[in-house]
């Protein structure tokens, strides 16, 4: 049991530091400072990156810092509305609480209390087309179809159009090039199939005005928090987020503002991954690159994954800070290759028991700081509502 002295301790701190948790004789932070910070957690499935990560968040929170989440496969963090529903293992003088103003956003199977976040086809570009499941010939003319005969349409519009005229239209592209339109039959199939896909997706807009984009830098500014899913959709999440991200960077290079948010980015090695299949090495590779330059104007980050030896090489070879949990015997091997023997058998002693402790669990954390100081500890729990298996 930690010293009740301990617990006073954080009392007196009052929230001015990231708790992580204790080692049973004192509490550990988290270094605290306004300088960029991309943290890396990561851990076999269920142990408690997630749960890490909202203590973490949550307590940025107080300190009055946005919150954007960006959570592609399940929608987990919404929970953040609430306040945590079992109110064990916090740390003493933080009750639970839920993060207000947060707002949800949703691609498409929308849930009770989520957004539709709306995706306007007139940001994408040829390579964004193809990464989504158009071939390459119905990208490269879908751009200039839609440039040509898609304004003021809506997209269902378009889609219509398109269909019924095919054979008829000849884009601006096609006459310079003296030239009819340059789809095959099976070119028609594959961009008809997909628009058509995207007009059943309610997500899709062809927004001239940009009426019904959302805007994460307006949310910050008006102190309000915002997490996003997509379906499992990793392709667009990755297009959305370099997106935002990049309206965040420009954001706060031109604000100077002090209220720099936090970003969190849950399942990181699927969305950036070291080896991409060749459809999407382009998305990857432009969402790695806005997050570097993120980095260098003071961007904090967490980055959640299973699988760190996915993870894009870039974004593992920058990060500031680690915090490991438990793995599996073979997967230590990896983690020697990628950060070292000292780091991969001090995570190799970590202790999860998940049916341990009346089934809530017992688990223990490596954190490692950017002077690669080592330090074990047994995380605190959430006080923002978390995931129940
Ligand atoms: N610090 C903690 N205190 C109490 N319970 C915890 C803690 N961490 C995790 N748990 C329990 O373990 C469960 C799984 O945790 P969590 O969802 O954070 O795992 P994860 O590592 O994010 O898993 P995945 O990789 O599947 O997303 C939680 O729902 C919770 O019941
Ligand atoms: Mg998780």
């Amino acid at each position: 049991m930690i010293k009740d002295v301990l617990l006073d301790d954080f009392n007196k701190i009052k929230f001015s530091n990231i708790l992580l948790g204790h080692d049973g004789n004192k509490l550990i932070y988290k270094r605290k400072h306004n300088k960029a910070d991309f943290t890396l957690i990561t851990s076999l499935p269920g142990v408690g990156k997630t749960v890490l990560a909202k203590l973490i968040v949550a307590q940025k929170h107080l300190h009055g810092k946005p919150i954007v989440v960006f959570d592609t496969f399940s929608m987990d963090w919404y929970l953040g509305k609430y306040p945590n529903s079992e109110d064990y293992n916090l740390p003493r003088g933080l009750e639970p609480f839920p993060i207000k103003d947060y707002h949800c956003f949703n691609i498409d199977n929308l849930k009770k209390g989520e957004k539709l976040y709306k995706i306007n086809i007139l940001k994408y570009n040829e390579e964004n087309f193809k990464s989504i499941g158009f071939s390459d010939a119905a990208a490269s003319d879908l751009g200039p179809l839609i440039e040509d005969y898609g304004s003021s349409k809506t997209l269902k519009e378009f889609y219509r159009f398109i269909k019924s005229n095919f054979y008829k239209i000849r884009t601006k592209k096609d006459k310079s090039r003296g030239i009819g339109i340059n789809l095959h039959k099976f070119e028609k199939v594959n961009l008809l199939r997909n628009l058509r896909k995207m007009v059943d997706q309610k997500c899709w807009v062809l927004d001239d005005n940009k009426k019904d984009s959302i805007s994460i830098t307006d949310f910050i500014q008006k102190k309000q928090n915002v997490c996003i899913s997509f379906d499992g959709r990793e392709d667009i999440a990755r297009i959305e987020i370099s997106r935002i991200v990049e309206e965040i960077i420009r954001w706060l290079a031109e604000s100077k503002s002090h209220r720099r948010p936090i970003l969190v980015f849950e399942e990181a090695d699927s969305l950036i991954p070291h080896n991409p299949k060749p459809e999407d090495e382009y998305n990857v590779n432009i969402l790695t690159s806005v997050l570097l330059r993120g980095r260098k104007l003071g961007l904090q980050c967490l980055y959640l994954c299973p699988k760190v030896w996915n993870l894009n090489d870039s974004i593992t070879d920058l990060a500031h800070e680690f915090v490991f949990g438990k793995f599996r015997g073979k997967d230590y091997e990896k983690i020697k290759n990628i950060f070292g023997y000292r780091i991969a058998e001090t995570s190799r002693k970590l202790y999860w028991d998940r049916f341990a402790n009346y089934g809530r669990g017992i688990r223990n954390f490596l954190y490692i700081n950017e002077q690669e100081e080592l330090q074990t500890f047994v995380p605190f729990n959430s006080p923002i509502q978390i995931h129940r298996e």
